[in-house]
């Protein structure tokens, strides 16, 4: 039974525990050890975050229906034991997670603590560009102390991506690919976007956080008029809603996985990007930073980098930038 101090989260607990049967206000004050008075307010809180939970006189509670929030609770619930302790805070808006989480992480959290928002005003993209967080996405930031040297943060970011192509995969059955370096696309448009933000010290890495931003719940109509020809949602594609709770649930698990293979295993990482990343083989367009080439992506190297062919033959290792497929 539930063991956290927050009494909405305890009360939700009995409630999740029996789905459609009635729990006693006076089991559920005996279990938390608070009043039904503050059983009573914990379930009108419930109600206001959109549970549909019936009352009735002489039989108590029961929950009939759950919001499509990805509330932690809901979240965690959907975790494998070892990891429900994970620390997960959410908020319904945020100016970016990634500032949260970067504020978090300089006060002390530990690895694996999560930031999630159901919207947010500020949202950071690559290469500072802002990143459009309507409400219905899923936008979630992770901090990780990783033991790699710095070079190898493309690593993480594409440790990421497998692990949103995983999640995708098992939980919606959709099968997408990673357009390097941090991107993962559904058909020929964006779903997914990937930011990894350190803090680094001159021979280690301090923190990590690992932004995921992933299209769920709007429509396309909700993008601004230039992204909806490059970027797409799930429920655009799927032409339903999809649930976030065992979304996230499951970006994490398989993050988890991945992450840890990366630090023991990074060959057995990047096999998996080589089989999901379709650029490779491809004539690409690579921009960076004011500068802009064309040639065939060859393969990834064992940092993540990209070597690519110009036409005279040289070859180019590419560690960041804008990579787009030529007709
Ligand atoms: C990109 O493709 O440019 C990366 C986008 C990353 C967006 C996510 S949404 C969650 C997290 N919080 C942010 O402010 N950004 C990342």
């Amino acid at each position: 039974m539930p063991t956290t101090g927050n009494l909405v989260e305890s009360v939700w607990t009995y409630l999740d525990h029996a789905p459609l049967e009635y729990v006693s206000g006076q089991t559920i004050a005996q279990g938390t050890g608070r009043s039904r008075v503050a059983i009573w307010k914990a379930i009108h809180a419930l109600q206001r975050l959109g549970y549909r939970i019936e009352a009735r006189p002489a039989l108590g509670y029961r929950l009939v229906a759950a919001p499509n929030r990805p509330f932690p609770w809901e979240i965690r619930k959907r975790l494998p034991a070892p990891e429900r302790i994970q620390r997960i805070e959410f908020f319904d808006r945020l100016p970016s997670t990634q500032e949260t989480a970067s504020q978090l992480a300089e006060a002390g959290a530990d690895q694996g603590t999560v930031v999630v928002a159901e919207s947010q005003g500020r949202g950071r993209g690559r290469l500072g560009r802002t990143w459009v967080s309507p409400l219905g996405g899923l936008w979630m930031s992770i901090i990780v102390r990783p033991t790699v040297p710095s070079p190898q943060l493309i690593l993480l970011q594409l440790t990421a991506a497998v692990a949103v192509v995983q999640a995708l995969r098992k939980t919606l059955g959709v099968s997408v690919w990673i357009k390097w370096p941090n991107d993962v696309c559904l058909g020929g448009r964006k779903i997914c976007g990937i930011l990894v933000e350190a803090a680094l010290e001159p021979d280690r890495i301090r923190h990590a956080i690992v932004g995921i931003g992933l299209n769920a719940n709007f429509p396309r109509i909700s993008l601004p008029a230039e992204l909806r020809s490059v970027a797409t949602s799930l429920r655009e594609e799927l032409d339903r809603e999809v649930l976030l709770a065992p979304l996230a649930a499951a970006v994490l698990r398989e993050f988890r996985a991945w992450y840890a293979l990366l630090q023991q295993r990074p060959l057995v990482v990047l096999r998996e990007v080589r089989r999901h990343a379709r650029l490779l083989g491809h004539v690409i367009r690579v921009d960076q930073a004011g500068t802009r080439f064309e040639g065939r992506a060859l393969a990834l190297d064992g940092l993540g980098q990209l070597i690519v062919e110009r036409a005279d033959g040289s070859r180019v290792v590419v560690g960041t930038g804008d990579v787009s497929v030529l007709p």
